[in-house]
């Protein structure tokens, strides 16, 4: 159920996009070397507040959160008592609750996530965190429904039920996904950063609170108390003891970045059968790999480009380490942990192909400055010869 554009499409909506389009391009120019291409990849979103320029400045919060698909195909009395749980324990829009906690430090926290979440997410995340905000259309990828509880840049182990970490989220925030649209929200105060973490939680919660009170009622058609208070559990269960769930690299076995190892990796990449080829094609870039599958959103996801040298969660040797270990969550990409998990020396010998990969680049750009002064050097050559009984030219 995608929620009308126009409903959505608010005064604050469009005084955010403003402001993440200037982040978004502030920040292109910080990553990426080439001014000219930042502001060509930045023009959609100015697109956008153009498109969106038009909008009133009324309030258009909803007075509900939108209900996923499992929800809405329920009988009417099966709906009303799903919203009605879902209310007493989650609250509404205008009056948020965080699940299982009504404590007045988490309450503040919730007050000032609200605000800037409205302010900043809501054009891409939308209110629910549905990910169907006003400019979600335009994105790809495209931004995360938070509802089904998974996240795909975590820290934390394999398995798509394993939720991330507060750090994960707060770094995510904090440094955006390079290469998509989610911009780093670096210039915010920590404070803030953890109220947005708490925010999102607090969405992510109700949204898996949802889904398994629909098919409770699917399956029970009704919705005594109790099973609610277990489900709340589940929940809540899910999202404690974070250590527990941390993926540690297996440091002491890291192996030096050399051409041996690097060659190993290589090989590891390209083996037909248990390998990385199948998706990512022999040149890393995904060409030739064909068809690699949806995501659990239901979209046809590519294979990423692994030469363009941008990480999308993150390009430290411990974010690459744990992608090929417990993979991406929700998406194609699977965790290595049958095939490798028992090998740590293997896993850091991919990290360092990969690394490698993605520097390609900037051997590229490299090689063509070498290039350019290599035939520099020759001109100027050429010209000191040319001028050599003549007064020498002041501008090297
Ligand atoms: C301009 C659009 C845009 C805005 C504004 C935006 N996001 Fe995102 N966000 C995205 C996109 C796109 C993705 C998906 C990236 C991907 O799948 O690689 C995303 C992903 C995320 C994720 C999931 C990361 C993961 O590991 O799965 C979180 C959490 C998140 N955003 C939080 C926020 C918060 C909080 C705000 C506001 C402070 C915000 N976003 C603002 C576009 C946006
Ligand atoms: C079944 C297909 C598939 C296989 C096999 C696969 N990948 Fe991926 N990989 C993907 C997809 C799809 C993505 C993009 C995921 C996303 O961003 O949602 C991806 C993304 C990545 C990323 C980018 C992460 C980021 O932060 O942007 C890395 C690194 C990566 N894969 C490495 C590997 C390595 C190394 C192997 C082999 C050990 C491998 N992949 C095998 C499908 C695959």
């Amino acid at each position: 159920m995608l929620p009308d554009r126009n409903d959505r499409a608010t005064w604050l909506g469009c005084k955010a996009l403003w402001h993440e389009a200037s982040h978004i391009s502030m920040r292109l120019n910080i990553l990426r070397i080439e001014p000219r291409r930042d502001i060509l990849r930045a023009l959609p979103l100015f697109g956008l507040l153009f498109f969106f320029g038009g909008c009133a400045p009324e309030e258009t919060r909803p007075a509900e959160f939108v209900s996923t698909e499992l929800v809405v195909n329920l009988p009417a009395e099966g709906q009303t008592a799903v919203m009605a749980a879902l209310e007493e324990h989650c609250g509404t829009p205008s009056n948020p609750k965080f699940l299982g906690d009504d404590s007045a430090e988490t309450k503040a926290a919730m007050d000032m996530g609200r605000k800037i979440y409205e302010s900043r997410c809501v054009p891409c995340h939308g209110y629910s965190g549905d990910g169907a905000g006003p400019a979600a259309e335009y994105l790809w990828p495209p931004p995360r429904d938070y509802r089904k509880g998974i996240f795909k840049f975590t820290s934390t182990n394999h398995g798509n039920g394993v939720p991330p970490t507060r750090d994960d989220l707060r770094r995510i925030i904090t440094e955006g996904a390079p290469g998509t649209a989610m911009p780093s929200f670096r210039l915010l105060k920590d404070e803030e950063i953890d109220a947005l973490v708490t925010y999102v939680i607090a969405l992510t919660h109700r949204g898996e609170l949802e889904i398994l009170l629909a098919q409770d009622y699917e399956a029970d058609e009704e919705l005594l108390p109790e099973r609610v208070q277990d489900e709340i559990n589940y929940v809540l269960d899910g999202w404690a003891n974070e250590e527990q769930r941390i993926l540690r690299p297996a440091w002491e076995a890291m192996t030096e970045y050399n051409e041996a190892n690097i060659l190993k990796g290589r090989e590891f990449f390209l083996n037909q059968t248990d390998g990385c080829v199948k998706c990512h094609g022999a040149d890393g870039k995904g060409s030739g790999a064909g068809d690699v599958g949806e995501d659990i959103w239901g979209y046809e996801y590519p294979a990423a480009d692994l030469t363009t040298g941008q990480f999308h969660g993150g390009g430290k040797p411990e974010d690459i380490y744990r992608r090929i270990y417990a993979g991406i969550k929700g998406s194609p990409m699977p965790t290595f942990v049958n095939t490798l998990g028992d090998n740590p020396e293997a896993i850091w010998n991919l990290a360092h192909y990969v690394r490698y990969l993605a520097d390609q680049a900037r051997r590229d750009v490299a090689a063509q400055q070498l290039e350019r002064q290599a035939q520099q050097a020759a001109g100027l050559l050429n010209e000191d010869d040319a001028s050599e009984e003549d007064a020498p030219a002041d501008d090297g």
